[in-house]
């Protein structure tokens, strides 16, 4: 079709009588879920999307059976898999992989937040950020969708603008004078510099300055990084401040400079991928999708919303290597029947969330990421653990915990008890000495002793606690070679404590989980035989959402 007819395309078009219903109120609820920060009252629920209350209850239980959505009591929390969605996307793109660590490492150099956004019709929506932990910032989610025209990488964007995406700007403006359908920004006060003016400026300038149009204080300079094979935009990097640091024209002549050449560099990195990158087959069928269908039907019965879980997964269908794909490669990819896949992609089309290009090739939209993404891209590790560990508690009716090193210490980040009238009483935030310690010991076999902290001399703080070296060190090679540290009364007398490792996605590991209890309940054998099969499935759980949740975010460990 051409441009000019395109445009002229009302703006708000009919939903194709293909597309599939449920999916299209699955997907309005992942969106409330989301502009909610992530969790809503089932009745909450009901009255933001409009739907009966029997309809949110299926579509919450479909969601909570894919594992999107952990429900609570009356509410309906988004989990960390749901970023899985968002991270399709991101794959797909290949920029935050490409990019990022350019980013970071201007930042770094910069002592400044940087960001790279991509446009989202007529906003924007961040890719990447890079943030400075200030007391006085303000700082974007991945994800997170801006008005274009309180940006200052929205008039970059907006010089490729269409007459149509101009007639949708300007009719979004119009319908929407204070910008409430951008929650992530507060109340636009006036309505702002003439945008299509500007945008004609910053064509010539080639970069722009957002002077405290978001809100007061609040700075950024921006250049477009340019896609080698179309010269069109790829996604603009930002650098933001704030004006108690840096005024607008400071940022212009002292950082603009520096700005621009990391962009060509970035730029260079771009053509370098293009001249290596193979793109890869599309993957085929990996899911048992039938089979497990079959399963959560039977499971859930009228209550499992079929066509909405089979229509989610055709967005995990694309991914890195896979960011166009047809009709028949989608279905190989899902195990769907082409008339399923089609209709899911008509219903995504309409709902912005997948693009076609001219030969029906479908790609993901930006969009994708307003399903779960921002709520969840700055999720802690204790925050991510704290609902594994609550059903293991429970299933073992011990107490279970999550640790990281602190210098020689271990330190609780995440814990939850039991009601035991007898229980090891621990608050999130107290240390021990790792030596003497299961977590601890988990903690320190993972590193190489060079990498290890330092530490100090191993006092005896029981009759039983280790305080040679060598025995020590012969203790972590056990603990390397069976998976677990079991420790005996050497932290306090009549306390046993039993702990396995949590990897992310490099194998690394970021943090020990634990349950510790007083000697005279079970022996080590029933302690061996009956709970650390709980803790070592409760440890790939957390690993399962640490490699979903880490892939395009940092997740802090504390
Ligand atoms: C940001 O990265 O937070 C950012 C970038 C550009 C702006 C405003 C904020 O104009």
């Amino acid at each position: 079709m051409p441009a000019d007819t395109a445009d002229a395309r009302p703006l708000a078009e009919p939903m194709p009588a293909e597309a599939v219903a449920p999916l299209i109120r699955g997907v309005a609820v992942v969106r409330q879920l989301t502009e909610a920060g992530g969790m809503l009252s089932l009745s909450g629920l009901e009255r933001a999307t409009g739907l009966a209350r029997s309809t949110v209850d299926r579509i919450t239980a479909t969601l909570a059976r894919m594992g999107y959505v952990r429900l609570d009591g009356r509410d309906a929390v988004l989990t960390p898999r749901i970023m899985e969605l968002g991270n399709a996307y991101l794959a797909a793109l290949r920029l935050p992989s490409l990019l990022d660590a350019r980013a970071d490492a201007l930042a770094d150099e910069l002592d400044e937040s940087m960001s790279l956004a991509v446009a989202d019709r007529d906003g924007i929506r961040f890719i990447h950020q890079a943030t400075r932990r200030r007391a006085m910032s303000l700082s974007f989610r991945i994800g997170d969708l801006l008005p274009a025209e309180r940006t200052a990488p929205g008039p970059l964007f907006a010089t490729e603008w269409t007459e149509r995406e101009w007639r949708r700007w300007r009719e979004r403006r119009a319908a929407d004078p204070r910008d409430e359908g951008f929650p992530a920004v507060p109340e636009r006060p006036s309505p702002g510099p003439d945008f299509e003016r500007w945008a004609v400026q910053v064509r010539q300038d080639g970069w722009a300055l957002d002077d405290q149009l978001i809100e007061p204080g609040l700075v950024a300079v921006s250049v477009p990084v340019r896609d080698p094979r179309t010269g069109t935009i790829a996604c603009v990097a930002s650098v933001v401040s704030h004006t108690s640091r840096h005024t607008a024209e400071d940022l212009r002549n002292s950082l603009l400079p520096r700005l621009r050449s990391a962009v060509r560099t970035m730029e260079e990195d771009l053509a370098a991928d293009l001249r290596e990158a193979s793109q890869g087959e599309p993957v085929a069928a990996p899911s048992g999708l039938a089979t497990w269908t079959g399963a959560s039907k039977q499971e859930l019965g009228r209550e499992f919303v079929e066509s909405l879980a089979r229509g989610l997964t055709v967005l995990t269908a694309f991914g890195e290597g896979r960011a166009e794909l047809t009709l028949t490669e989608v279905a190989q990819a899902t195990g769907l029947a082409r008339a399923t896949a089609r209709r899911a992609l008509i219903t995504y089309e309409h709902l912005g969330l997948i693009a076609t290009s001219g030969d029906r090739r479908f790609a993901l939209t930006p969009r994708v990421l307003s399903l779960g993404f921002p709520p969840l891209s700055r999720t802690t590790l204790p925050e991510l653990a704290l609902p594994h560990l609550t059903a293991l508690a429970s299933r073992i009716h011990e107490s279970a915990s999550l640790a990281i090193l602190v210098g020689g210490d271990i330190q609780y980040t995440a814990r939850v008890a039991t009601s035991r009238v007898m229980s090891v009483n621990i608050a999130v935030g107290t240390r021990f000495p790792a030596y003497a310690t299961a977590l601890g010991r988990v903690l320190l076999a993972d590193r190489p002793p060079a990498e290890r902290p330092h530490l100090g001399e191993l006092r005896a703080l029981t009759p039983r606690t280790l305080t040679d070296p060598v025995a020590l060190e012969a203790a972590l090679e056990t603990v390397r070679s069976q998976g677990y540290a079991l420790v005996d009364e050497e932290l306090e007398a009549g306390l046993r404590s039993i702990a396995v490792p949590v990897r992310d996605r490099t194998g690394r590991v970021v943090a020990a989980l634990n349950t510790a209890t007083h000697v005279t309940g079970r022996t080590v054998e029933e302690y061996v035989r009956d709970i650390l099969p709980e803790l070592t499935a409760t440890a790939t759980a957390i690993e399962a959402d640490v490699r979903v949740a880490g892939r395009f975010t940092r997740l802090s460990a504390s």
